[in-house]
């Protein structure tokens, strides 16, 4: 897709982060906006924000992992504006350590909002967008944490492996149908977004037991907040996104040096080789940004 003014945008997670950053491109580049978003009052301070600026926005709050909601999200965003062709499938939370310690909970939200979530976009926006007959664009966002699986956060690099395999099935599945639809599948590297505050967005069926702030959880909670205060902008992933959009390009890695990673495992895996934990690689990388 070249020609983006007068086309339609659907796009989960759009309060924040690169959710937010990819919504401002399309209202820069005159893309009328549907911003979906579980969280009210920073979806309407987002679409406030998009309408100063002259953007064309209509706001829906969506919970991704409700297929009914998303359903509501397709025929709402139809009757505005009558086509789509622009789905990022982009909402999702950070949850949980390692496999046998996250909780049923912290599995079930996951799940539901990495996963769920960009199966329900496909699942109901796609048939429309089909028939549409005409040129359209999906990019779902994984993560590099769907690349390469450190120890940690067992939810979310289960779900974010997922999501590739899935982009991948789903593109080779519309290139086999001959379908004007393109894919792109969204790699970020570690980005400046409010991911570290995920729980402001569990549902309360889903919270887990209150624990206790040790020492040991604040220091962690610390480092992870300084991570994402040194990494890179969500501007310029959503740059990246618009790039890839324009060449056509399947895979989206922001940060070239998580391809020295994602080398090493495939490296690794073609020897026979057991798996190395690349986190100590990712804290040595954002360190030297310092
Ligand atoms: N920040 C990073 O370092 C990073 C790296 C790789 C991938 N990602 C991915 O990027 C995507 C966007 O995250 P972000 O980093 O911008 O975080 P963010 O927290 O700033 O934005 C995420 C948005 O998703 C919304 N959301 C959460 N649950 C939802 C639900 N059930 N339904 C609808 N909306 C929901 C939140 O309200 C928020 O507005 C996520 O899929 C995340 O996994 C982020």
């Amino acid at each position: 897709m070249q020609d983006f003014a007068g086309k339609v945008a659907v796009i989960t997670g759009a309060a924040s982060g690169i959710g937010r950053a990819i919504a401002e491109q399309c209202v820069a580049l005159g893309v009328k906006t549907v911003l979906a978003d579980v969280e009210q009052a920073a979806l309407d301070q987002a679409g406030s924000d998009l309408q100063a600026r002259g953007g064309t926005v209509l706001c829906v709050r969506t919970d991704v992992s409700k297929r009914a909601d998303v359903e509501a999200l397709a025929d709402k965003a139809y009757a505005a504006f009558g086509q789509v062709h622009l789905l990022f499938n982009n909402a999702g939370i950070g949850a949980g350590g390692v496999a046998w310690e996250a909780t049923w909970n912290d599995w079930e939200w996951a799940i539901g909002v990495n996963l769920w979530g960009v199966i329900n976009g496909i699942k109901v926006f796609l048939p429309r967008m089909i028939a549409q007959q005409t040129e359209c664009h999906v990019v779902n966002t994984s993560s590099g944490a769907g690349l390469i699986a450190g120890a940690g956060s067992a939810p979310y690099v289960t779900t974010k492996h997922a999501v590739v395999a899935l982009s991948e099935n789903l593109h080779l599945g519309l290139e086999q149908r001959k379908s004007p639809i393109k894919v792109s599948v969204l790699c970020p590297g570690t980005t400046r977004t409010n991911i570290a505050f995920s729980e402001r967005n569990r549902p309360e069926e889903l919270r887990n037991p209150e624990q206790p702030m040790t020492p040991e959880r604040q220091a962690g909670l610390a480092a992870l907040k300084s991570i994402l205060e040194k990494s890179t902008p969500s501007e310029k992933v959503a740059e990246d996104v618009f790039d890839a959009i324009r060449k056509e390009q399947f895979y989206v890695l922001t940060d070239p040096r998580w391809m020295e990673m994602v080398q090493m495992r495939v490296e690794r895996l073609l020897k026979l080789e057991n798996p190395l934990d690349p986190t100590p690689a990712v804290i040595k990388l954002l360190g030297s940004q310092a």
